[in-house]
Order: structure tokens, then sequence, then C-alpha cells
């Protein structure tokens, strides 16, 4: 006796969906779950028992599934045009990328790794595509020979980008030094690092877009990254970063220097153990350990790198119901300058006002305090540079300003109107770094910088 085997893809298409397995009651009917995920049927009919009126049902099928493979047909000639594109793209994407030390004023953006992401979600599609047509029926076979081929010129792609991706990268990171180095001298800022003898902030610069973040994706719109505000000998290039897609604090990725962080190589990642796990994403990294908020119990958290020793301390005044204006959770900011490590909260006593605080460096206690009239809830985030605390806010879309200062030495506080394009609306963190003196913001899930110039005295 011949039995009849039939094999169906029941994922493959919705014109599968409705074989009605279970009326093959005078058969023998098994299922299976297939490499690909897809539900394997088996149905086993002994000739003798073939209905005709299953043969005909079977022809419909037959018609179905000729009808779905015109549609996955014209899919693939559609898909086939977008990878044109996309190779074009591709190209001009590196044309762009080396003139833009012509086009130095001008913002960054990398959109190359965007361009890439693209490229991955398709080549799933394909790879997709071609796991649910592995089938021995013959009716498949141009379909999965066109198919292959997509996914061959998809794999060719990308051999072309990983070959030039590390290539573009460097010399991405060169000419972003070469830029800094013109904006420095156009602007005529020559930072005079660690000098504090000047009025305070003049300007801010047009922000550098270094690139999408390291996670290459656009929904980690919270975190933060920069540099340590007072390296260790030896970590004087070391970058941080960290993000996720809430508030929640998760892991830190620390790289050597900035190639290595367009790199995306980093040398040390840490993941928070579950009782430290961080939120807000105002942490900062000085003399080689980063300060974050951590809400059980809600205090500011120190995490040494050298030792990986947790260390926390409860602001008693401290509130977690006042938090700045682009992103949840963010009670407590730290920052670090020229003259130290400080902290900055609202309080209920305060009423939503920032009380910035000193934070001894050896004790991790709360050395002094100063009450300023700056409202946390209607500020985008805060900052300190040579002992003053600055507050931003929202203009529009692409414009943030300066709007208060408070300095901790004169106890005088000041309105102003500091502008500063931003890349994208919101951001999650800010922080100024006197090694360089440079403003550092993650800017909806990008790398953001701006240098900072100071009035005269
Ligand atoms: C299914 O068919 C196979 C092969 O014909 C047979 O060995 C097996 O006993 C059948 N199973 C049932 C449950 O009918
Ligand atoms: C290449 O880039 C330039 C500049 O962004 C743009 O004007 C042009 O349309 C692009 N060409 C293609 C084929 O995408
Ligand atoms: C298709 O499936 C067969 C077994 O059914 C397997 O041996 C073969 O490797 C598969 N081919 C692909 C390209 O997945
Ligand atoms: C694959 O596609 C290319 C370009 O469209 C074509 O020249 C080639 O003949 C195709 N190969 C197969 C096996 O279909
Ligand atoms: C600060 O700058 C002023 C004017 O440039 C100068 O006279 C003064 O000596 C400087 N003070 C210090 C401590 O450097
Ligand atoms: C981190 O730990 C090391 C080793 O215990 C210690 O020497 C260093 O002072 C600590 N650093 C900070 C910032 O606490």
């Amino acid at each position: 006796m011949l039995p009849l085997l039939l094999l169906f893809l029941l994922d493959l298409s919705p014109a599968l969906a409705w074989i009605p397995v279970e009326d093959w009651e005078s058969g023998n009917v098994t299922a299976s779950v297939g490499d690909s995920g897809q539900c394997v049927c088996h149905v086993y009919l002994p000739d003798t028992m073939f209905p005709a009126d299953r043969l005909e049902h079977m022809q419909e099928v037959n018609n179905e599934l000729k009808v779905e493979v015109e549609v996955q047909k014209k899919k693939l000639v559609s898909y086939e045009g977008k990878l044109e594109i996309y190779l074009k793209e591709l190209l001009n994407l590196t044309v762009r990328l080396t003139m833009m030390d012509t086009t130095a004023a001008d913002y960054i953006k990398l959109d190359f790794e965007l361009l890439r992401i693209e490229l991955r979600e398709f080549e799933a599609l394909v790879t997709q595509l071609k796991d649910s047509l592995n089938s021995s029926s013959p009716m498949f076979d141009s379909l999965y020979t066109e198919i292959q081929n997509m996914t061959l010129i998809v794999n060719q792609l990308e051999t072309y980008d990983k070959k030039n991706l590390e290539v573009i990268r460097i010399e991405f990171a060169k000419l972003q030094k070469k830029l800094e180095d013109c904006q420095n001298d156009q602007g005529n800022i020559k930072p005079d690092i660690g000098n504090c003898n000047h009025s305070g902030i003049l300007s801010i610069s047009k922000p550098m877009v270094a690139q999408l973040n390291a996670h290459l994706s656009s929904g980690y719109v919270f975190g933060g990254w920069g540099k340590d505000s007072k390296p260790l000998r030896g970590y004087e290039s070391m970058y941080f970063y960290g993000s996720f897609r809430t508030p929640n604090v998760y892991n830190f990725y620390f790289y050597t220097d900035f190639k290595n962080l367009i790199l995306r190589h980093n040398f040390k990642q840490i993941h928070l153990s579950d009782e430290w796990i961080g939120t807000g994403n105002n942490y900062i990294v000085r003399n080689h350990a980063v300060y974050f908020q951590h809400n059980s119990p809600f205090s500011m958290t120190k995490l040494n790198l050298t030792s990986n020793q947790y260390d926390y301390r409860v602001i008693p005044a401290a509130s977690a119901s006042f938090s700045y204006s682009y992103s949840d959770n963010q009670n407590i900011d730290f920052s670090g300058d020229e003259q130290g490590l400080w902290v900055m909260y609202a309080s209920e006593e305060s009423m939503g006002k920032i009380i910035l605080a000193k934070v001894d460096e050896k004790s991790f206690g709360i050395a002094d305090e100063w009450k300023t009239n700056a409202y946390k809830q209607q500020t985008g985030n805060a900052f300190m540079a040579c002992g003053v605390m600055y507050a931003t806010r929202s203009v529009d879309l692409t414009t943030e300003e300066i709007f208060y200062a408070y300095d901790t030495r004169t106890k005088e506080e000041k309105n102003l109107n500091i502008r500063f394009q931003k890349f994208q609306e919101k951001y999650s963190s800010l922080d100024y770094n006197p090694t360089d003196q440079k403003l550092y913001m993650y800017n909806d899930g990008y790398y953001v910088s701006y240098n900072v110039r100071f009035n005269e005295k």
C-alpha cells in the first residue's frame, strides 16, 4: 500500500491556515514543530481510502497556494527595488561621510547606523520568508531560488558593510576630532582647563552629534554618556555610556577612548545586580566611581570601579516626587566640576525647588547645602561648572536655554538666557566635564556634546 504524504507548513500563508486537519478522520495525522518554529503537519492516507471530494478540496488549496506564491513573488520584486535603493544610499553615505569636514558647521549624524538597522530588519524579513518556505514541494522551488538569491545579495551587502564600517567609523572619529579643533579655533575658544577665573558661562557651541548609542537602538532614549570628571591616571580618555528603553538603569559600558566608543568596543561592562538597579540616568563618573540614584532605599549610590564595591547614602530631605521635565525618576542628579562632587535634588520643604549640595568625596556625606530658586519640574536638567549651578529649560523643539545660575561662592543667583541648539527634542542627561570644558548630553538616544565658552573677567 502506497501512503500519500502531504506536507503542509501551516504558518506560511493565510491560505493554509484554514486547512481542516481534523477533517481527515479516516487518515492518520501527526503534527510537529519544524526547524524554524513552523507547524509541520504530516497526513498519512492509505490510497484505498482517498476520497474524491478531498481531492477537489486539495485542488482548491493548490490554487490558493499559487495565488499566495504570486503575492510573495510580487513582494520580492518590491524588496529587490528597495534593496537597490539601500545600496545607493549606502554608497551615497560613504561619499557624504568623506565630505563631512567641508560642512563642518552643521550637525553630524551617522545615519549609516540607522541604515544598517534597516538592513538588518530587512535581512531578518528575508530569512524569515526563506525559512518558512523550506519545503520539498516543487511549487515553492522558483520562489525559494529567488529568495536564496535575495539572501545572497543581502549577505554581499553585509560583507560590504562590515568591511567598510570599521574604516568609516575610524575616519568618522578622526573627522570629528578635526571638526572639534576647527570649531575651537573658529570660536576662539582656547580652553583653559581648570581655570575658574571667569564670570561664568558666556555661550554654548553648536551640538556635535557623535552617533546613535552603542545599542544602535533609537528606542534607547533614556541614558547617559560622558567622561570621568576627575580621572585616575591612565583613564583620562575613558568614556562611559548606559541606556535603556525605560528610565531604569541596568548597565554601564566603558570605552578606553573616543574611537572605541564610536567602534562600540567596550573594555568593561557593569550589569547592576538586582538590589542595585538604578534610575533616572543622572549619573556621572568621578575618580573612577559611578555615582547614581537608586530607589530601595531611595539614596545616592556609589559604585567603585576599582573595587567593584557599592556604597549608598540616604539624603533624608530628598523627595522622589520631583523630577526634571523630560524624564521620570530624576530625583537625585550628580555633577562633577573643577571644585568637586555635587548632588542636586528637591524636597517637600523646598516645595520642589532645587537644593544644591556639596558631597564630601572621602566620607560620601553631604558637606554643605544651598537653596536655589529653580523649580525642578520646570527644569530640563542642571549641571555644575566652577561651583556654579546652571539650570536649563526648553525654548522650542530644537532650542534649549540656560535660564538660571546659582553661584555657591557668592550665594548669588542670576536669570540667564543662554540659548543652544538641540539635535533631538528631549534628553535624559546633561553634564559638564571640567577636564575638557564640554557639556555631554544624551539626546533621545544620541551622543551629543558642546563646547562651553566662559566670560573673561
Ligand atoms: C498511523 O499510520 C501508521 C502507518 O500507517 C500506523 O503504523 C499507525 O498505527 C497509525 N496510527 C494510528 C493512531 O492510527
Ligand atoms: C545623496 O545625498 C545627497 C545629499 O544628502 C542627496 O541630495 C541625494 O538625493 C542623495 N542621493 C541618493 C541617490 O540618495
Ligand atoms: C530544509 O529542510 C530539510 C529537512 O526538512 C533540511 O535538511 C534542510 O537543511 C533545510 N534547508 C534549509 C535551507 O533550511
Ligand atoms: C540572482 O539575481 C541576479 C541579479 O538580479 C541575477 O543576475 C542572477 O541571475 C540571479 N541568480 C539566480 C540563481 O536567480
Ligand atoms: C584672574 O584674571 C584677572 C584678569 O585677567 C587677573 O588680573 C588675576 O590675576 C587672575 N586671578 C587669578 C587667581 O588667576
Ligand atoms: C575605590 O576603591 C579603591 C580600592 O579599595 C580605593 O583605593 C579608592 O579610593 C576607591 N575610590 C573611590 C572613589 O572611592
